[in-house]
């Protein structure tokens, strides 16, 4: 193996016993930007090196490459190794030159894959599951069962994750040995390594910033301070019914989600104010079974009042209301958008007309996901968000950017 000396601050301090970490499972949870995932994928490294096969699993394949492919390539080259690996962009394998271990990647929803996965050269000796809490319990003990065989390396199964609730199976699993106010644990079996921000001096201060002023109460102690999260079932509660004032205060904004057969099409009319963080709702319309000559009808009357941001998975639909000659844009719609902006109009005070009694039933009862164990996800259950759409894709523009880093728990994914 070849001598790597590190640079004294090349990993933060606070993972630096465990770069030798030995125990059987090994859980690094906490805040966001806590360094976690850089450390996983610097130690992996080192320990191809030494001869282990590390198998690194996330549960959706395509997020792999932008996530930890990314990370361990930049970890070989954070500490000058790239000579000493034969890497393979192909089929996404690191293979160490000195003894032929590797690393491997494959994503939960490829079972193939993941059969068929084994190292070129003696067992896997090592399986991290980075944004564990994407993972179902089966798979975490599928994957337990393949770190079997001889080797001379202490077989280890390490998950990372934030701690996004605490009905979660991994709490259940593991956490029987936590103190709330510790920052470690461990049992002959299990470590558990908790940080945040602050234990990351490589944290750029926007990013820093971003996460002290987060203002969601949930998402502060989830992502800030890495706590385990608990959340009310019901995903908005700063709402109110009220007659709007005369001349209704801020600017007009107008959003549009699109129905298909059995789903209705919602369209909202509000105003916000920037300054004092107030949405408020003017109009709504909900309607079942129209086509986009009846849409574009309905929608005639609200043209002059601005361009009608939609949603953007629908370009035929916007097209047609284009060439009808209605003011309409797409909005964009990544796979984060949806929880922030939940996150988003969780810090804003929404007052609803009583004209909208069809977003007020949609409030009242959008709740998050839960799991088939009954444990509650952090993504909103898909039903009756029609209104709720219109009002994201209305805000679009206005939310704050910044935010958009702390609360993405990447399929929060949480
Ligand atoms: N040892 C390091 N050397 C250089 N930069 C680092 C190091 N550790 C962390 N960083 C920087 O800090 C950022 C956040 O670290 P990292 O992505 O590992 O956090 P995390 O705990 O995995 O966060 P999340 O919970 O959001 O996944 C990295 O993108 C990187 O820029
Ligand atoms: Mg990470």
């Amino acid at each position: 193996m070849p001598r790597i000396t590190l640079s004294g601050g090349s990993v933060n301090k606070a993972y630096r016993p465990h770069l030798d970490n030995q125990h059987r499972y090994q859980i690094y949870f906490g805040g966001a930007g806590s360094g976690k995932s850089v450390f996983l994928a610097t130690r992996c490294v080192l320990d191809t090196l030494a001869g282990r096969n590390t198998l690194i699993v996330r549960q959706v394949a395509r997020t792999l490459k932008s996530s930890c492919w990314n990370e361990v390539l930049k970890a070989v080259d954070r500490l000058g190794l790239r000579r000493f690996f034969a890497v393979s962009k192909t089929d996404h394998t690191l293979t160490a030159r000195n003894n032929g271990a590797q690393i491997l990647f494959a994503g939960l929803d490829d079972a193939e894959k993941i059969k068929s996965l084994t190292p070129r050269r003696g067992v896997l000796t090592d399986v991290w599951m980075e944004e564990a809490t994407e993972c179902a319990y089966a798979d975490f003990k599928q994957l337990d069962k393949r770190l079997r065989g001889p080797s001379r390396h202490v077989k280890r199964l390490t998950l990372s994750f934030n701690p996004v609730s605490r009905d979660h199976w991994i709490y259940k699993e593991f956490f029987s040995i936590w103190q709330d106010r510790r920052n470690y644990a461990e049992s002959p079996q299990v470590s558990i390594l908790k940080t945040t921000y602050k234990d990351n001096r490589f944290l750029s201060p926007d990013d820093r910033r971003a996460l002290e002023e987060e203002k969601d109460p949930y998402f502060y102690q989830v992502y800030t301070l890495g706590n385990w999260g608990v959340l009310a079932p019901v995903i908005f509660t700063n709402w109110r019914v009220e007659a709007l004032p005369e001349p209704v205060p801020g600017e007009t904004r107008l959003g549009l989600d699109f129905g298909f057969a059995a789903d209705p099409c919602g369209f909202l009319l509000l105003r916000y104010e920037r300054k004092a963080r107030r949405i408020w709702v003017m109009e709504e319309k909900l309607e079942k079974g129209l086509t986009n000559m009846d849409l574009a009808a309905l929608l005639r009357p609200y043209a002059a009042f601005g361009s009608i941001a939609c949603d953007s998975a629908e370009p035929k639909s916007i097209q047609e209301l284009l060439s009808l000659g209605l003011p309409v844009h797409p909005v964009r719609k990544g796979p984060d958008s949806i929880q922030h902006g939940i996150q988003w109009l969780r810090q804003q005070e929404i007052i609803l007309s009583p004209a909208c009694p069809g977003l007020r039933a949609e409030l009242a009862a959008y709740q998050w996901q839960r799991d088939k164990d009954g444990a509650v996800l952090p993504r909103p259950r898909d039903r009756d968000n029609h209104l709720i759409d219109a009002l994201r894709y209305a805000l679009e523009g206005d939310m704050d950017r910044r935010l958009a880093h702390t609360g993405s728990k990447r399929a929060l994914g949480l």
